[in-house]
């Protein structure tokens, strides 16, 4: 790997982390109303419980899809804990073998939650059983080769699939297809996300002033996962140089020493962005080229960084690769030349399909 480009251990990594485990059960939210964000979602989730209640049945299989660590699981588990079910989550990559996920599946009560995490990663023969599972309840097991082969049919419990997934695009269209409900999460607003770190400091019993916790909000890139990570570490030096009280001096200052700047990016983020304007006049450049040129996986800066620097305007995917928008430019304090195919910086941009990317990711 690239010395320069630490994408394992960033503070403002979306990816779970150890350090997320602390207290991590306690901030989940247990129920819709004390969910924060994600109105629309809410919205059509609430709709769903309620019908399925007044009928006596389990809701449709829903798809939730966006970047990570915007409450995927938190969600899984509200539905389960309101349908008052049990919840039960295993992940794409775990499910390697079909047999995997017929044990799964046998094993289920009547009315659970099954959620598959990163569920664009099941593999093919995992894949064939789900469509039944789904569709009819049942699963077909063959059994033996040749003209003497046959096929048992074996009824599962009614249940309700939850697949999560980064790359909606990557999911083939029968297994999409299955999903009653499809609903995309978006980032957060940072008023969004101080009023969750609000709330998990009160869980955590640190005291926190409006500007203290606007600020965290406003460096945790529309992600509620770094805004608790980051909450933590500055609690820790809140205690250690001043009196424990999160202040908006406690907050710049602390942030200020983990390198993360007033929006959210880190040392990762602007060199990655510095490699564009030096290396390539700013764009437009290839993902795999980019990634190569920084030594990390082109999956890695899709998920983890582009989704944010897109957000803010940054950088803009482009027909032939990604550019540094002027704001991106005037951000990093690098004078910009205008060129005739410079898109201006709007996070709009980022709905341009990247033709030279086979991947489609959150569509
Ligand atoms: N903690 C993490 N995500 C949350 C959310 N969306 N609402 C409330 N608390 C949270």
């Amino acid at each position: 790997m690239n010395e320069e480009f630490d994408f394992e251990n960033r503070i403002v990594t979306t990816e779970f982390t150890r350090e997320d485990g602390e207290g991590e059960a306690s901030l989940r939210p247990h129920s819709l109303d004390e969910y924060i964000g994600q109105e629309r979602a809410k919205e059509n989730l609430k709709i769903l419980l309620e019908a399925a209640k007044l009928r006596g049945d389990t809701i449709d299989h829903v798809l939730l899809y966006g970047p990570p660590g915007l409450g995927k699981t938190t969600l899984s588990a509200i539905i389960a804990n309101e349908m008052g079910v049990n919840l039960r989550i295993t992940s794409g990559p775990a499910l390697e073998k079909g047999g995997d996920l017929v044990a799964l599946l046998t094993n289920l009560s009547e009315g659970d939650v099954l959620f598959i995490d990163e569920i664009h990663r099941i593999t093919r023969n995992t894949e064939e059983f789900l469509y039944s599972a789904m569709e009819d309840f049942a699963i077909d097991i063959f059994l033996g080769k040749g003209p003497s082969a046959r096929s048992i049919r074996i009824d599962i419990p009614h249940f309700t699939l939850i697949g999560a997934t980064t790359r909606a695009g990557q999911l083939s269209t029968p297994l999409r297809d299955r999903f009653g409900v499809q609903q995309r999460l978006e980032l957060y607003t940072p008023e969004e996300l101080a009023i969750i770190v609000k709330r998990s400091a009160s869980i955590l019993d640190v005291p926190i002033d409006e500007d203290g916790a606007m600020e965290i909000a406003s460096r945790s890139r529309g992600t509620p996962r770094i805004a608790n990570r980051l909450l933590k570490r500055v609690r820790d030096y809140a205690q250690v140089k001043g009196d424990g009280r999160i202040t908006l001096e406690m907050a710049q200052s602390s942030l200020k020493m983990l390198e993360i700047d007033e929006l959210g990016l880190d040392l990762t983020d602007r060199r990655m962005l510095e490699t564009i304007i030096r290396s390539y006049d700013g764009g437009p450049v290839g993902l795999e080229t980019l990634a190569a040129t920084i030594g990390e996986e082109a999956i890695t800066i899709e998920d983890v960084c582009e989704p944010y620097l897109l957000q803010i305007g940054f950088l803009a995917r482009t027909t032939r690769g990604r550019m540094v928008t002027r704001m991106g430019y005037d951000h990093l304090g690098i004078p910009y030349h205008a060129k005739n195919d410079a898109p201006v910086g709007s996070g709009q941009i980022s709905l341009v399909a990247d033709v030279t990317d086979e991947t489609e990711e959150y569509e």
